[in-house]
């Protein structure tokens, strides 16, 4: 799969990571940090529009404030893509239904959102013997190819239904962000017997 990493930080490096098997760009903001980061992975820095062009999916891996302009300008038409990005405590539209917006003819999943940097991280991400669930919200040929790049990381996809119940996931991180930040356990309101 060509897939275009948009951003060069935590969450663009974590899951590069995890997808070198996969034909992977990065494209930022920054030069040295993209090229950092394309070193890292051995993948090719390209420009946003370049590396759309290219790709089959494309990781959202930037601030959501940035996502209007960063999306707009390109023809993202027929392109996955995957919006991992959280706003704690925000309120109003979800980010997925407006990255729908910004992108019109492009397939959008939100997933990856509900885990910290760090697990993307872990290879496998194991808790007790269990690999982490991934819950995928979006259109149905997205949750496809996010299914696939979360097996690629060693976890299991967790189907959720369509781009309206992303809302539910941007929720749902921004109550376990919460959780963590007052030093609560949020994982352990999940279990179940
Ligand atoms: N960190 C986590 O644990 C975690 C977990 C789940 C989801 N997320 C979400 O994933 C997304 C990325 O998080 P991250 O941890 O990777 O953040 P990060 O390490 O701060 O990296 C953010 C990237 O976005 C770029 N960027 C910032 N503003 C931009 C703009 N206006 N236009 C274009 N690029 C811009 C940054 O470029 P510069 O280097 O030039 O600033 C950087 O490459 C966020 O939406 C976050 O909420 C994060």
């Amino acid at each position: 799969m060509r897939i275009a990493l948009f951003g060069t930080g935590g969450m663009a490096s974590a899951l590069g990571g995890q997808w070198t098997r996969h034909d992977l760009t990065v494209s930022g903001r920054s030069p040295s940090s993209a090229a950092a980061l394309a070193a890292e992975l051995g993948a090719e820095v390209l420009s946003w529009a370049d590396a759309a062009a290219r790709a089959d999916a494309i990781l959202l891996a930037v601030p959501t404030t940035a996502l209007e302009a960063l999306l707009t300008p390109l023809d993202l038409t027929g392109k996955v893509l995957i919006d991992c990005t959280n706003t704690p405590g925000a309120t109003g539209e979800p980010v997925a239904a407006r990255i729908a917006e910004y992108a019109p003819g492009a397939s959008v999943v939100k997933a990856f959102n509900l885990a910290h940097v760090d697990v993307w991280r872990m290879t496998p991400p194991l808790f007790e013997g269990r690999p982490l669930g991934v819950p995928l919200c979006g259109a149905p040929e997205a949750v496809e190819v996010a299914t696939e790049l979360v097996r690629d990381v060693g976890c299991t996809p967790l189907p959720a239904g369509g781009l309206d119940r992303a809302a539910l996931l941007e929720a749902a991180a921004g109550l376990a962000i919460g959780l963590w930040f007052d030093g609560l356990d949020a994982r352990s309101m999940l279990m179940s017997a």
